[in-house]
């Protein structure tokens, strides 16, 4: 890896795969997920660096490696906390990015706050870089990155992924920035979404605002070729598998049956906890369900997981207030002593724990009002091999646009929720188990694995001028790091 000559492959994202276990203390975890193992494994072949923010806005002795990969940190001060984390990123964008569920808000503080934080993630990126190495910027927060970065190293290879929807045009043009993040997204050479039509809502939006030419997945941009186009996010497979076999994860999955008091069915929501997942109408539905005694406390059970979130956001405050509020309104009405209608467990999980809850839920209830993929309904279809198991699964989720022989629903719409519910408990199991086994054979298509090693092979396929670039660009890029740098001498 040599660090003096620089990486030639270099994740970037928000966040570095480890974080603190607890505020103020020093012992750092790997943060958990298939996206972190995957990109790990990447960067681990090609003795990679991954660049991202620890976590916390004090300075802190990050490790210098994690699993035989390099770390580099970006800090991030207390007030871009405020304001480049909770403001522009969180505030701003990812509710317009999710169908606007919630107002976004758009202030000016904000937006200086991300192009300084954006233009910060590109300078250490371009220091640490090698002359001709691909670089991998990953999500929202970082969407001007990729531009940013071609200016100070015009010899990367650059690509972007986008893990949360993309609007369509008529809402991403309330963004008073717009055309900023539409020419930083333009600086890669290719950029992934989730879903076809959320990057055919980028071309079309970027013909439209930047006047490029070309198509829904070749973009000509100043002579040269961005390529857009799909790359719908996987889950670890394997690993799955794995824990399925375990005898202590399916013990477990029989003694949480137990625990819950052996119903009929159990029903498992998991999600993070946040106002785009859909939780509130989820738990309005089996209320009335409780109500018409189509449910019944004893016989049927929910379990919610909601995964602690944002909690510095009010946003995110208040939807658990609310959520909490109608958990125990549920409760109240329709448990009995020692049989609750929902278990509401706010808190983060083991993965091998969720494993077990997927392994003892009868229907999974995967609802969110707006999701770029979510992976639990991966998850919970690769944990049942058995092809018992039901997943009812919002049309609003990207998932859906694979997992078509999921009990579809619109979770905007009361009576259709409750309905498919009830007709995801009642189905045949043999029409049931048709359904599981088409999901099953959707999900194995493609492991995340996979989907790293198709976003960087068709990276790889892109631009070929970068490779004359990085031929010609030696002596060139040395020592153009600094953004401030290249607009004084005019290069930009
Ligand atoms: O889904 C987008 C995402 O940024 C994920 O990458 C991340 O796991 C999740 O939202 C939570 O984000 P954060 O805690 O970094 O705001």
């Amino acid at each position: 890896m040599a660090q003096r000559e620089g990486f030639q492959l270099v994740v970037v994202a928000n966040r570095l795969p480890v974080h603190l276990q607890e505020p103020g203390d020093q012992s750092w975890l790997p943060s958990p997920g298939g996206l972190v193992s995957a990109l790990t494994q990447v960067l681990q072949a090609h003795e990679g660096l991954w660049i991202g923010w620890p976590g916390v806005t004090e300075s802190c002795q990050h490790p210098a490696d994690f699993e035989g990969i390099a770390l580099e940190a970006v800090q991030i001060s207390r007030d871009e906390y405020e304001d480049f984390y909770l403001g522009f990123s969180n505030a701003t964008l990812w509710p317009l990015y999710h169908d606007a569920i919630r107002s976004p808000s758009f202030q000016r503080r904000w937006w200086n706050a991300y192009v300084a934080v954006n233009e910060r993630f590109a300078e250490v990126t371009s220091r640490h870089a090698a002359i001709g190495a691909t670089v991998w910027i990953h999500d929202y927060q970082l969407q001007l990155v990729p531009e940013l970065l071609r200016r100070l190293r015009p010899d990367l290879r650059i690509g972007f992924f986008l893990h949360i929807p993309f609007p369509p045009i008529e809402l991403f043009m309330q963004l008073p920035w717009r055309r900023r993040i539409v020419e930083g997204l333009l600086g890669s050479d290719l950029i992934g979404f989730q879903e076809p039509h959320a990057a055919s809502n980028f071309s079309r939006i970027a013909r439209r605002l930047v006047g490029v030419t070309g198509t829904d997945t070749r973009l000509d941009r100043l002579g040269r070729t961005v390529r857009v186009g799909a790359y719908p996010i996987s889950i670890d497979i394997a690993r799955i598998a794995r824990l399925v076999e375990s005898s202590e994860v399916r013990a477990r999955a029989i003694q949480i049956r137990s625990e819950l008091g052996n119903p009929e069915v159990v029903l498992l929501g998991v999600d993070r906890l946040d106002y785009t997942k859909g939780i509130q109408h989820r738990i309005s539905a089996v209320a009335e369900l409780f109500a018409d005694g189509v449910l019944e406390a004893g016989r049927h059970v929910m379990v919610q997981v909601a995964v602690p979130s944002r909690e510095s956001d009010p946003h995110y405050e208040r939807e658990r207030r609310l959520l909490e509020q109608a958990v125990s309104e549920v409760n109240g009405e329709h448990g009995h002593v020692g049989r609750p209608a929902v278990h509401y467990l706010h808190q983060n999980m083991p993965f091998e724990e969720l494993v077990a809850l997927y392994l003892a839920a009868d229907v999974m209830l995967v609802t969110p009002l707006r999701d770029g993929m979510n992976l639990v309904a991966k998850e919970y279809v690769a944990c049942r091999a058995d092809l018992t198991g039901r997943l009812v699964l919002s049309e609003f989720a990207g998932a859906a646009t694979e997992m078509r022989a999921a009990y579809l629903v619109n979770p905007h719409d009361l009576d259709e929720l409750k309905d498919t519910i009830t007709a995801a408990i009642s189905a045949d199991p043999k029409a049931a188990r048709r359904r599981m086994s088409r999901l099953r054979r959707q999900v194995a298509r493609r492991d995340v694995y996979e989907w790293a090693d198709d976003f960087l092979n068709d990276l790889g396929t892109t631009s070929q001028q970068v490779d004359e670039l990085a031929e010609g660009t030696h002596d060139d890029v040395r020592g153009r790091h600094s953004l401030a740098h290249l607009l004084e001498g005019g290069h930009a």
